[in-house]
Formats: C-alpha cells, sequence, structure tokens
C-alpha cells in the first residue's frame, strides 16, 4: 500500500493502460540503426547453425584456426572449435591495444564511498601480466586452479584475466558467500592458490575477508599462495612463506608476459552453483565456444557500439552474470562498462541513476528484484537524474513480473528503450532466450525466442513438445558453444542432472515454461528443490544441511515461499532436539549458523517450529504440502502421507504464533 501513496496517481494510471498493451514493437528510430533489424538472421542460423556459429567465431583472434566446428561424437560431452587455438585475455585486451584502443575506458570503476577509478584497456593489460607473471612466480601453470573471493574492485577482474593468461582455471567464489562456503569451493576445486582482499565494504562498514579465511583454510592442503588486495585497511595477519600481499607482488613482478595460446577446449573457469542437492555443482566452461557464446550474444543483444556505449552490467563479478557479462562478453567486444562496488541504496537509494547520469550510461542490464526495490522506493530517485542517455535496458535472473517490466519501460527506459528479458544459466554460459532489440516485439513477462541458432523445446514428462499455452518442461535441443563442457571432476552427475531424463542429446534445463501461440517463451520457474532469492540461486539441500548442522537442531525442510519483493524468500519448518521449545534466540541462532555456513543471502526470512515434518511411508518429505501450508494455500492431496495428522499440527502451528519474521 505504501507503494502507492508515494507514487502519484497518474503513474498509477499510466502504468495501468500499459497493461492493456501486449506487444511493443521495436522503436522504430531504435530498428533503424540496430546491428541487427532483419528477421533474416533467424532463418541463416536455421539454415546451418553450425556455419552460423562458426561466422561467430572468426570475430574472435584465433592463433589457429579450428579443423572442425562442433564434434558431436560423444553426446553429452560436446567439442567446440577442435584443434583451434586462442587466449581469452589476448581476445580481452590485447587485441584492443594493439588496434589502437589502448587508451579507451574498459571501467568506470566507482567505489562504495565515491572514489573513481578509470581502467583503460592498456592499465588493464598491463596489470594483467604483471599479475600473471606473480601466479607463474609462485608455480602456479596451466591447469591449476585458483580460487578468487573478492570485492567488486578491478584487482578481482585483473585476477581472472591473469588465470585466463597463463590457463589457469580460475573459480570465483561471490563475496557474499562465508568464508566456510570458499574453504569448501577450494576444497572441492583442489585450488592452488586464493586472491583475495583483507576485506569488504558494505554502506560504510567494512568486515573482514582475509581473516575470516584464515580460520578455515588450513584444512585445505592444496592451496599454497594467498595473495591480499588491500582495499578497506582491515586488520590482516599474514602467514610468512604462504600470504603475498597484491601490491608488493605486482610491483616486483616482471611488466612481459605473453599470452599462452591454448586448446580452444582449455577450461577457463569453474563456477560453483547450486543444484538439488546439498553439494554445489562446479559448472565447467571452456575458452573458444565459451567466449564466442558470450561476445556474439553481448553484442548483438545489447547491440553494443564499443565507440560510444557506456554499458553497465549491475551484477556482481561472482555470478555467472559477472563472468559473462561484466568480464568477458563487453572486453571480448572493447566495451566501456560501468563497474560498482556498491549497494543501490548507499549513500541514498539514487545512486544507481546517479552513476547513470554520471557516465551517460547507454545500456543498463539487471535483475527484476532491483528493479521491484526501486518500485518500492518510488519514481522520485531516478527522477532526480538525466537519464536520456539510456538507449536499451535488459533484465535477467528471474522472471520478470509485468508490473515491473511497464515500470522499467516506463519511468527508466521513458518508453524509448527497447527491453531485453534475457534466460539463460550459469550451465548455459551465454544468454538462451532472449528478444533481438531491433527485431523482437516484446511481451512484458516474456523471454521471447531462442537466440539465433538456439533450440529450445517445452516437453511433457514423456519427452513429448506441448502444444501452445500448455506448461511443461524447458529443454534445449541442440548443442551450443558456450554449454557447460562438465561437472568439475563429477562426470557421472553431469550426465544424470542434465542429460538422463530425455536421452544424451537434450539438455533438461530445471525450469518450467510454456510457449503462446506466437512461440514465445514464458519461462515460470524452477522444478527442482532450486530457489531463487533476488537472483540468487540456492539449494534448499544446502540450506536444510547447513540448519541442521546447529546443534538443537534434529530436523528440517526448506522451501522457497513466493515473495513480493524478492521473487522467492527462504521459509524453513524446523524440528529441535528433545524436548526444545523454539524460542527468538534460536530463531537469530539458526539464521546466524547458516550465515556461517553459506552467506548472509541465503538466511531462512521465516522459520516455522514444526513437532513432524510431512512425510511419504517411504520418509520423503512432501515440499508441496509445505508450500501450500507456508502460502495460506487449500492443502493438496494429503492421503500418501504416513501420518495425515501432522498436517493439522503444522496449521494450528501456524494459526496460533503468527508469522515467524
Ligand atoms: C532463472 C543466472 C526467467 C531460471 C543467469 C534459471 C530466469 C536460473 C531468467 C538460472 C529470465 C534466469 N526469466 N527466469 N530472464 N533468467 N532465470 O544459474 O530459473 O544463477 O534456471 O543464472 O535463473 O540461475 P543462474
Amino acid at each position: 500500500m505504501a507503494t502507492e501513496q508515494k507514487q502519484p496517481s497518474s503513474l498509477e494510471e499510466e502504468l495501468e493502460a500499459l497493461l492493456e498493451v501486449e506487444r511493443f514493437e521495436p522503436p522504430e528510430e531504435f530498428r533503424r540503426q540496430a546491428l541487427w533489424n532483419d528477421p533474416a538472421v533467424y532463418e541463416e542460423a536455421e539454415r546451418d547453425p553450425l556455419a552460423w556459429w562458426a561466422k561467430q567465431a572468426e570475430a574472435l583472434h584465433w592463433g589457429r584456426r579450428w579443423e572442425k566446428v562442433l564434434d558431436d561424437s560423444e553426446p553429452p560431452f560436446y567439442k567446440w572449435f577442435l584443434g583451434g587455438k586462442l587466449n581469452a585475455s589476448y581476445n580481452c585486451l590485447d587485441r584492443h591495444v594493439e588496434a589502437g584502443n589502448g587508451d579507451r575506458v574498459a571501467y568506470h570503476w566507482r567505489g562504495e564511498e565515491g572514489e573513481e577509478r578509470d581502467v583503460t584497456y592498456a592499465e588493464l593489460l598491463a596489470d594483467t601480466k604483471r599479475f600473471a607473471n606473480v601466479l607463474k612466480e609462485h608455480g602456479i601453470a596451466a591447469g591449476d586452479v585458483v580460487g578468487i573471493y573478492m570485492p567488486m574492485i578491478p584487482e578481482c577482474l585483473v585476477a581472472m584475466l591473469a588465470c585466463a593468461r597463463i590457463g589457469a582455471p580460475h573459480n570465483v567464489v561471490f563475496g557474499g558467500f562465508s568464508a566456510e562456503a570458499v574453504r569448501e569451493r577450494m576444497e572441492f576445486s583442489e585450488a592452488k592458490a586464493l586472491v583475495t582482499a583483507d576485506g569488504a565494504r558494505r554502506k560504510g562498514r567494512s568486515a573482514p575477508m582475509k581473516a575470516a579465511v584464515d580460520e578455515v583454510i588450513d584444512p585445505v592442503a592444496s592451496i599454497e599462495t594467498i595473495v591480499v588486495v588491500r582495499h578497506t585497511g582491515s586488520e590482516c595477519p599474514m602467514r610468512d612463506g604462504r600470504d603475498v600481499w597484491w601490491h608488493e607482488a605486482i610491483e616486483a613482478a616482471d611488466p612481459e608476459c605473453e599470452a599462452e595460446e591454448l586448446d580452444a577446449e582449455h577450461p577457463l573457469y569453474i563456477l560453483y552453483t547450486s543444484g538439488s542437492t546439498a553439494k554445489p555443482k562446479g559448472i565447467l566452461h571452456t575458452t573458444g565456444g565459451y567466449l564466442t557464446g558470450v561476445a556474439c550474444t553481448h553484442r548483438y543483444i545489447f547491440d553494443l557500439r564499443p565507440e560510444s556505449d557506456v554499458y553497465w552490467c549491475a551484477a556482481d563479478v561472482g555470478w555467472v552474470t559477472g563472468h559473462s557479462y561484466i568480464v568477458y562478453g563487453p572486453l571480448a567486444n572493447g566495451a566501456t562498462s560501468v563497474l560498482y562496488e556498491g549497494a543501490p541504496d548507499y549513500p541514498d537509494k539514487d545512486i544507481w541513476w546517479e552513476l547513470v547520469e554520471r557516465y551517460r550510461v547507454t545500456v543498463l542490464y539487471t535483475a527484476p528484484t532491483a528493479i521491484r526495490a526501486c518500485i518500492k522506493w518510488g519514481p522520485e530517485y531516478p527522477g532526480r537524474h538525466d537519464l536520456s542517455s539510456l538507449r536499451l535496458l535488459g533484465s535477467v535472473g528471474e522472471p520478470i513480473n509485468p508490473k515491473a517490466w511497464l515500470w522499467y519501460h516506463k519511468v527508466i527506459g521513458a518508453e524509448r528503450c527497447p527491453i531485453v528479458d534475457t534466460w539463460w544459466q550459469t550451465e548455459t554460459g551465454q544468454i538462451m532466450i532472449t528478444p533481438l532489440p531491433g527485431i523482437t516485439a516484446t511481451k512484458p513477462g516474456s523471454a521471447t525466442l531462442p537466440f539465433p541458432g538456439v533450440a529450445a523445446a517445452v516437453v511433457d514428462e514423456d519427452g513429448q513438445e506441448v502444444g501452445p499455452d500448455t506448461q511443461g518442461l524447458l529443454t534445449l535441443t541442440r548443442p551450443w558453444p558456450g554449454m557447460l563442457r562438465t561437472l568439475y571432476r563429477e562426470e557421472e552427475r553431469f550426465v544424470n542432472t542434465y542429460f538422463e531424463r530425455f536421452g544424451r542429446e537434450t539438455y533438461l534445463v530445471g525450469d518450467a515454461s510454456r510457449r503462446d501461440p506466437d512461440d514465445y517463451f514464458w519461462v515460470i520457474g524452477r522444478v527442482d528443490d532450486v530457489i531463487n532469492v533476488s537472483g540468487h540461486r540456492m539449494s534448499t539441500a544446502e540450506i536444510e544441511s547447513a540448519i541442521v548442522s546447529h546443534a538443537q537442531v534434529a530436523e528440517s525442510a526448506v522451501i522457497g515461499q513466493t515473495d513480493e519483493d524478492t521473487g522467492q524468500s527462504v521459509c524453513a519448518f524446523v524440528t529441535l532436539e528433545g524436548s526444545l521449545e523454539g524460542s527468538d534466540e534460536l530463531v537469530a541462532g539458526i539464521r546466524e549458523h547458516v550465515a556461517t555456513r553459506i552467506g548472509k543471502f541465503a538466511r531462512p526470512r521465516r522459520i516455522i517450529w514444526a513437532e513432524d515434518l510431512p512425510k511419504t511411508r517411504s520418509g520423503k518429505i512432501m515440499r508441496r504440502l509445505l508450500r501450500d501450508i507456508a502460502e495460506g494455500r487449500e492443502l493438496g492431496d494429503v492421503t500418501t502421507l504416513r501420518d495425515p495428522d501432522v498436517m493439522e499440527q503444522l496449521e494450528a502451528k501456524i494459526k496460533e504464533r503468527g508469522d515467524e519474521e
């Protein structure tokens, strides 16, 4: 209700009227000048998808050209651009400097306290070479895994690019994860080095990073070196023989470092993401196909003009969106980007719009959850700034509700900017379903059509394609260059998770979707036990396992509850040990425990004490019923429960105690 009071009724009315519009054609002015404005690109790609992807790969610099575009002799282990050799950091940096664009700004970095630093391509290259030498001096060679746990500072990108330069796959862990989660990810990947910072800043405060890592990292025997960037000035003990200050090492390093020519299928990075079990999945991306996929999608979906655009992807480098669309895609295209360290509401709720005005941002790419926060804060914050530089808007991470889409379109885009709602995943590496801004008529809430060359289908339980307006499982039915190659050191799990259900040539996405009569895709959400809170992907099993490791907890079941602001929120049903009674203190204790095990972003918003959990006769927890009860819905079928009384007890509990916020 508060939202409505804040906004002048005219905006409400205008948005209401826009709800009636079914399709938004690309604005004529945009269409005319767009890189792609002819639907023939779809036909060209369909006629010969491999020739199409090869054409996209040609935009990169190859040390040696590939002999074969795709090796599909052993699905699902696809190989792209066989025999080709290239280097990702060369493509992202040297190439542009050699072409005379060394002075172009790669990133306008903005620190949380208002600091500004423009990093040019030449500077980024110089630092990358030096840091690559630092890694080499510490025994890192091609194939060795390097962990990166850092705030949003240019050094984080330098570390990634330096790894790419020498062929050491990086394993970035989002800075919001706890040290414990870092330890686990370093252990799984047997990382040889870790690059981190003394601390991270958040809304005027700082939290230690390196010191927190120190407390847990010792058991990871593979870690030989920890490089530390001085950022916050936090207390930071250094261990002789293992720990190295970034600034000292960089200064002492040799400034020259050739980029290694690597196989197209050489691993570029591992990125852990959440699956349906508690153990995170190490998504492995390789070099040639991934770079082809992210560079071409970035160029054409964002209609990117490297000479004139200022592009801003407001995600964190620690998630796949940051890897593909802050680092590799934009740099491969020679773009000028904004890199912002801070929160969207610090020092005030207009900081994003201040940055758009300050840097004359032309393309903005963000998540629906951020847009919903802006709606809540009110249009006066963007209203304080000149947003006329914007020409294109993007959305990613979760389904965008039509109301948020229309607000974005109206208040931020002034009805002038096309919106690209891009669907993809950590696994797909690149955007898969999306409008093309100069071609596709958009419908609020739909990611529209597969990118040229991509094939997707919505199928039923038997793998048969369903008709229009019927919900089913989203699948990808043809390999694509940016696809994951495997789960790191878990080949069997890779096959079982994605290529078991409908055979080895059909990738099972894990999302439900439907298509409308125009064949547009409407992605509905996950069908597995993965939940999406503010665009952060989490596993209910991982949170459950964290909760259960709390000394007073006997059992727990976690569900994603629909939430107006964050899309979903974490709701935990908890059974305590023995005759313990739930208390505020225990709620705080459990939340804190989850923060330590995983990260603050995974803390349950709501905890419901349960004497018992609804289980089938075989002992499986029926989450469907828990979702029903948490959201106050009529309960579905309870006849398969071992003990049907459990639900009555739970209902009584919720009524009696109200919300346990
Ligand atoms: C969801 C983030 C609807 C989806 C890039 C997917 C979306 C999961 C969209 C992947 C979108 C992402 N519309 N849903 N435009 N984009 N999703 O791996 O459920 O963090 O499976 O990758 O986010 O999340 P991930």
